[in-house]
């Protein structure tokens, strides 16, 4: 109750600053996973709206035996999967003199041992996805200061997803994407100081709906045989 009126992360840290006895990092991380809740609650009650029967579950993309788990369980409950989308990932940025061998990990582990292990457990069963889209970035097309880790890590996926797509006959395409706004609800990656950056180098955000209707064109419409596509709202 005391946290329901607090809508900013500002607002949150202040509220649960005022409970007292925990130390500011705890009081981040506690402000950041309510904040997360809220929108797991708020998308699965949009997607209900629009008629859809979401089901949520969390699943450790850098845990293969989890991962591999969590596809054996989809698909046996429904008999088949039509279509995966793998779009788990973090940015921890920072030059690479001040990034961590840990850091790296979980940025790049997240994305390539994900996708490295969703694929493989795809690959077992009876039937592929009639598609599998990997969420990567323009950062692994074009670089990005302070992001060595996630240019690999997206640059992986890429050529996880085209080793899958020659090996089974099976369509995976990597969306290289350029930065997006935030949505109403939805944050995203690009936080304030994040887009203050790109609005100073003259990079626009995509359009939550543009994008969206792009990815779903790429789906349509797209070459097929294409493993990686970049989508961006302006020049890098
Ligand atoms: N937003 C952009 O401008 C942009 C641009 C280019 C590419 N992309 C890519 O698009 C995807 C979605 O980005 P977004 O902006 O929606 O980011 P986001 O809001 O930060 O969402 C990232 C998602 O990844 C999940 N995740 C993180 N670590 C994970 C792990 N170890 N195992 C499983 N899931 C994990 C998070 O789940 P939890 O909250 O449970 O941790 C969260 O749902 C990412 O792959 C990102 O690289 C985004």
């Amino acid at each position: 109750a005391d946290t329901a009126a607090a809508r900013t992360p500002a607002e949150l840290r202040a509220a649960l600053a005022a409970r007292g006895g925990s130390r500011p990092t705890e009081i981040n991380r506690a402000a950041e996973l309510l904040l997360a809740q809220r929108e797991i609650t708020a998308t699965l009650a949009e997607l209900t709206a629009l008629g859809g029967r979401p089901r949520y579950r969390s699943v450790d993309f850098r845990e293969p035996g989890a991962v591999l788990q969590a596809v054996k369980e989809i698909h046996a409950e429904h008999g088949r999967l039509d279509g995966v989308v793998h779009a788990a990932g973090v940015i921890e940025d920072r030059l690479v003199a001040e990034k961590s061998a840990e850091s790296f990990q979980r940025v790049y582990g997240t994305k390539a041992t994900g996708a490295d292990a969703l694929l493989t457990a795809l690959e077992e069963l009876p039937a592929a996805p009639a598609f599998t889209v990997l969420f990567g970035s323009i950062s692994a097309v074009l670089g990005n200061r302070g992001q060595v880790d996630y240019a690999a890590a997206n640059d992986a996926l890429e050529t996880l997803g085209a080793a899958f797509a020659a090996r089974t006959g099976h369509r995976a395409v990597t969306v290289h994407w350029g930065p997006w706004a935030p949505a109403a609800g939805h944050a995203g990656m690009v936080g304030v100081e994040l887009a203050r950056e790109y609005a100073r180098r003259g990079i626009r955000l995509i359009d939550p709906e543009e994008g969206t209707a792009a990815l779903l064109r790429e789906l349509a419409w797209g070459e097929e045989s294409a493993t990686a596509v970049v989508h961006t709202a302006s020049g890098w």
